[in-house]
Order: C-alpha cells, then sequence, then structure tokens
C-alpha cells in the first residue's frame, strides 16, 4: 500500500476522486490517502477527509515566519504519517524547495490546462481557462505533472483534452476540464504504482 498525503486549499474534488479511487477505483488495494493538510481553515476537502475518517489538519500559515518553515512543518506532518506519494489537488501556495528536497521523486500535481501552455505564476482557477478562451484554442485539458522548484514545469506524467467550444465561457470549460482530472488524477498515480516510480 502506498501512502499518499494530498494538500488542499478549497473544494478537493480532485482529493474526493483519489479517495474514491482507493476505496472502490483504481486505486482499491493499492494505495490509501493517510493525511489531508489544508493552508485554509474552511477548505471543504477538510470534511471530506473527515467523511472518510482521514485525519486531516488546517495548519495556518500565519504562524509561521516564512515559506520554508511552513512547508517543514507540512513536512514533518507528512513524514509523522509515512506519506510516499505527495499529491497537491488545489493547493493555492508556492511549495518549498525543502519540501521538495525532503520528498524528492515523489509530489505531483494537477493543473486545469495542457501544460507547458497556460502554467506559471498566476495562471490558477478561472485564470487559466480565460486565457485558453481568450487565445482562441481549440482545446484544452488537465495534466498531471511532477513538481519541481519551479511553478508547473515539472515532467509531464499524464495529459487529456477537451474541446474547447466556440461559445465557453470560463465556467463552462473549468466544468468540463475538471470532470477530466478527476479521471486522469487517480489514473496518473496508478500508473506510477504500476510502473514501480513511487520509491520508498
Ligand atoms: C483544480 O482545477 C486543479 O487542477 C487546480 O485546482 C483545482 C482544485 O479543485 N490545481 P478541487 O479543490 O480539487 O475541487
Amino acid at each position: 500500500m502506498i501512502n499518499i498525503g494530498v494538500l488542499i486549499s478549497g473544494g478537493g474534488s480532485n482529493l474526493q476522486a483519489v479517495i474514491d479511487a482507493c476505496e472502490y477505483g483504481v486505486l482499491k488495494g493499492l494505495a490509501r490517502v493517510v493525511v489531508v493538510v489544508s493552508n485554509k481553515t474552511d477548505a471543504f476537502g477538510l470534511e471530506r477527509a473527515k467523511m472518510h475518517d482521514i485525519p486531516s489538519k488546517f495548519i495556518d500559515p500565519r504562524g509561521f515566519a516564512d515559506n520554508a518553515s511552513y512547508c517543514a512543518k507540512i513536512t514533518e506532518e507528512m513524514k509523522k504519517r509515512n506519506v510516499e506519494l505527495v499529491c497537491l489537488a488545489g493547493f493555492m501556495r508556492m511549495v518549498d524547495p525543502g519540501l521538495i528536497t525532503a520528498f524528492r521523486g515523489k509530489v505531483i500535481n494537477i493543473h486545469p490546462a495542457l501544460l507547458p501552455n497556460y502554467g506559471g505564476k498566476g495562471m490558477y482557477g478561472h485564470f487559466v481557462h480565460e486565457a485558453v478562451i481568450k487565445a482562441g484554442e481549440k482545446e484544452s485539458g488537465a495534466t498531471v505533472h511532477w513538481v519541481n522548484e519551479v511553478y508547473d514545469s515539472g515532467p509531464v506524467i499524464l495529459q487529456k483534452k477537451v474541446p474547447v467550444m466556440t461559445d465557453d465561457t470560463p465556467a463552462a470549460l473549468a466544468k468540463r476540464v475538471l470532470e477530466v482530472e478527476h479521471l486522469i488524477y487517480p489514473e496518473a498515480i496508478r500508473m506510477l504504482v504500476d510502473r514501480g516510480e513511487i520509491r520508498r
């Protein structure tokens, strides 16, 4: 069993997709979510974790001198639970290099666009979908990728495309992309497990 730790800031629908896959989907018997950490006290994802008896924690960034010490605290929580794969799922903070070093080759993220396009600083939430529509793209999609020290630039693990409709709104496109995210996040983890790419 691979122990997964998930970092969230909001609704946690991707967290839910991973939990469900562990309970009865493509990750059943292979992985389990052992801890969920949020930087926002009101993140609904924390409730989702509770509903599945998964230890969850709001850790307030304001209680720390800087991002490095904040991420060191998160690292400590993950290590305490023997986490072997850290999944960022709508975690709206830059992950400090210290955490990436502590979990080298074990941190992945999901992004609501076809990276390397529409990634980087400021490219999150509706900003991504607005930019995609404004550029007149015919397709967008979702990307699961390894996390390194530079925003949204780690190697791609899995991508899936969706069409962009001529009359799309950012909200409509976001919904279409999110559905695909829920499919590929568990699928990407499954691929890594099958290939033995998650080292203990
Ligand atoms: C998703 O669109 C994900 O790609 C991005 O943040 C959003 C999180 O949604 N990184 P949720 O909290 O998983 O519902």
